[in-house]
């Protein structure tokens, strides 16, 4: 079946079409409805049908006599160690973890916070709470203390899981001090915290609360798969939302699963023999869905690296993981293959390895600007194909259907709306759609299967941050244009959301931090433009009047804040003390206007700016200070 064909049938008879995909996943009881309004104002698929996840990724290939086939490759360069589990291995690991975590009370609909670094007993943790039915947070564990606490208090996790340690190149990150003083932090208070002891670091355990990981599974039986709905929630995942509170987002079981295998096929090709590689963080989304679920569930093999794509030990690492393990499809961040262009223009490296097992490399987690497109490309000989998603979606809206009907390729376009997403861009309220004109990019609803059923304890907000601007559709908080090949280029967010390497984050939440400084008076935060991580934030800071401070110490204080508040991931570097602000009559910060002088672009100034002269005098000191993209044409 063609692409054209397909989507057809998945947007015109998304019941019949999702159905029959659903027929590919071996559920416990087959749901005979595909998508239903419910009484909350939104949809739900597969109302009806029963499985449970865990089952669908290791039992059900066991049964099918694969037990012995890898499902999970884990590769470590900094612990200079590999692993391979085949599906029975890793059924006997998840099987005894939930029994574990059975025994310290965790049960269907309890939530259990997973802070841990890319080693197996993460993927093993997901799993067993998918066993249980149980619902897993994964907190990255770039994340500080404080923002674990705020998803600590919004998700009331029964149990934490964690390691001793995480090992970030050559350093190794204590996570049990961050665990604690998180705890402390919070106001919801888990009662139990799961530890795995990494060799590299051990930390001490608290009586009464702590248990040793592999003390508690010798102690425990395995437990059996729990029949969950379709609709019951598998995850709650947070994000960065335009406001300091992050939004959980919550992914169900059945729509999840019959996704995420019919995604395996039809955007990326991949069959039970093949083996994946999505070179992520499972406290991703993308690593949730193709470092874990989807690939298991088709039972392919996967592939869980815990090191860098440049420094451990060198930017080769990416053609050795491909060697090695001679991996099919690749999955990664732009920015991963610009740190390797920096460190290997030429390549170098790539002559020392056979990465001929390789047929495709996907490129997502922010857009694929043409220099890295061709770079790739030329260096790495296959296609390469930038596709468009987000937390939200939980898998790409916009793909090269590479294992339907491979298609030409535009870069800097994400190609065409995935089978099951009608994607239209619109205006300003208006929901005509406009041809090559860029605006808003929104889906229209229902969504497809496997996409955000709501915003954890906060269905009005899902409501508010998705569904109010244009009737009848998701807003995605990006914009762009279609062109007359109906080829989408996502061009950038339509608000505070930036994307620092790969990683999405809220400025209205590092604006928090820098306001709670005692000489800051008010301040703004945004993106500039980054050669390698594609943005990085920069404060700008108006300070209080009569506050005498040496600017530098300022600056330095506030990184560590942000640091210490949001964590290293942030990559808050720069703050610049200013004289004035754009701002309206009313006293808002237009901040629309400070993004549009940083990324070079025309500046519309709107009719209810206070002072027109505050525009040209914060263009001038931003471009003294070299925060204006030069390198795009205004
Ligand atoms: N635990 C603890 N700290 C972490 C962490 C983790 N899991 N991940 C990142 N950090 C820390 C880093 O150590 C660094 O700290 P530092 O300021 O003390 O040096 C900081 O957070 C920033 O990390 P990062 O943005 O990863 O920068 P980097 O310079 O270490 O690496 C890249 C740059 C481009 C190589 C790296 O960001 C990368 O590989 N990105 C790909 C992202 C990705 O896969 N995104 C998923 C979307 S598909
Ligand atoms: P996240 O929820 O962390 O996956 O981030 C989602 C956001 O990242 C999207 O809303 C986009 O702004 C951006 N993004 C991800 N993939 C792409 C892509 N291929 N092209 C353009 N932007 C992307």
């Amino acid at each position: 079946m063609t692409y054209k064909n397909e989507y057809i049938a998945s947007t015109q008879h998304p019941d019949e079409f999702w159905l029959d995909q659903a027929r590919n996943i071996a559920w416990f009881q087959m749901p005979e409805k595909g998508c239903q309004k419910t009484d909350n104002g939104y949809y739900e698929w597969f109302r009806g049908g029963q499985l449970n996840t865990c089952y669908l990724a290791l039992d059900h290939h066991v049964k099918n006599g694969r037990g012995e086939k890898t499902a999970l490759i884990y590769d470590s360069p900094v612990t200079q160690t590999t692993q391979h589990f085949t599906f029975s291995e890793l059924l006997t690991q998840v099987a005894h973890f939930a029994g574990a975590l059975s025994s310290l009370g965790v049960a269907k609909g309890d939530r259990v916070i997973i802070y841990m670094p890319m080693i197996p007993q993460a993927v093993v943790a997901m799993l067993a709470c998918a066993r249980l039915g149980a619902i897993h947070s994964v907190v990255f564990g770039g994340f500080a203390s404080n923002e674990l606490a705020v998803r600590i208090d919004d998700a009331k996790p029964k149990v934490i899981v964690t390691a001793s340690c995480g090992i970030e190149g050559s350093k190794v990150l204590a996570y049990k001090p961050l665990v604690d003083e998180a705890v402390t932090l919070a106001s919801h208070k888990p009662s139990a915290c799961v530890l795995f002891q990494r060799p590299q670091l051990l930390a001490s355990l608290n009586e009464g609360t702590d248990y040793d990981w592999q003390e508690l599974v010798a102690a425990s039986q395995p437990a059996e798969p729990v029949a969950v709905d379709a609709t019951d929630p598998l995850y709650v995942l947070y994000t960065s939302g335009t406001t300091g509170k992050p939004k959980g987002v919550v992914r169900d079981n059945g729509g999840h699963a019959v996704a995420l295998h019919y995604s395996m096929g039809a955007i990326y090709g991949i069959s039970q023999d093949d083996v994946f590689w999505a070179a992520s963080d499972v406290g991703w989304v993308v690593g949730h869905s193709y470092i874990v679920y989807a690939p298991l569930i088709k039972g392919a093999t996967t592939v869980l690296y815990e090191g860098k794509p440049v420094g451990t030990p060198d930017a080769g690492a990416f053609w050795r993981m491909i060697e090695t393990h001679k991996i099919n499809v690749l999955f990664a961040a732009p920015t991963a293959f610009r740190a390797i262009r920096k460190a290997d223009p030429d390549a170098d490296y790539l002559s020392k390895y056979d990465i001929s097992s390789l047929r495709t490399l996907f490129m997502a987690g922010e857009r694929l600007d043409p220099p890295t497109y061709y770079w790739a490309s030329e260096k790495v000989g296959v296609p390469v194909i930038d596709h468009w998603w987000q937390t939200e979606t939980g898998w790409p809206i916009c793909s090269n259907p590479m294992g339907l009907e491979p298609m030409e390729t535009k870069p800097g376009s994400s190609s065409v709306p995935t089978p099951g997403f009608n994607v239209k861009v619109l205006k300003g309220g208006d929901v005509e759609q406009i041809k090559g004109e860029k605006g808003a990019i929104a889906i229209q609803l229902p969504l497809p299967p496997g996409c955000l059923t709501t915003i954890w304890q906060d269905h009005q907000r899902f409501i508010d941050g998705y569904l109010r601007e244009f009737e009848g559709y998701y807003s995605t908080g990006d914009n762009g244009y279609v062109d007359d090949d109906g080829y989408v280029f996502i061009m950038g967010r339509t608000d505070d959301v930036i994307n620092v390497a790969g990683h999405r984050l809220s400025t209205g939440e590092m604006e928090e931090v820098l306001a709670a400084h005692p000489a800051v008076a008010e301040c703004s935060v945004i993106g500039v433009h980054d050669a390698l991580k594609g943005q990085l934030p920069i404060g700008m800071l108006l300070l209080k009047d009569g506050v005498a401070i040496d600017e530098e110490a300022l600056e330095k204080e506030l990184i560590q804040r942000v640091r210490d508040t949001i964590g290293p991931v942030a990559c808050f570097k720069r703050a610049i003390v200013v004289n004035r602000l754009p701002k309206t009559r009313s006293g808002k910060i237009l901040r629309k206007l400070l993004r549009q002088i940083a990324a070079n672009e025309t500046v519309t100034v709107p009719s209810t700016i206070d002072d027109p002269s505050s525009v040209k005098e914060i263009e001038t000191l931003m471009r003294q200070k070299g925060l204006v993209d030069e390198s795009s044409i205004a």
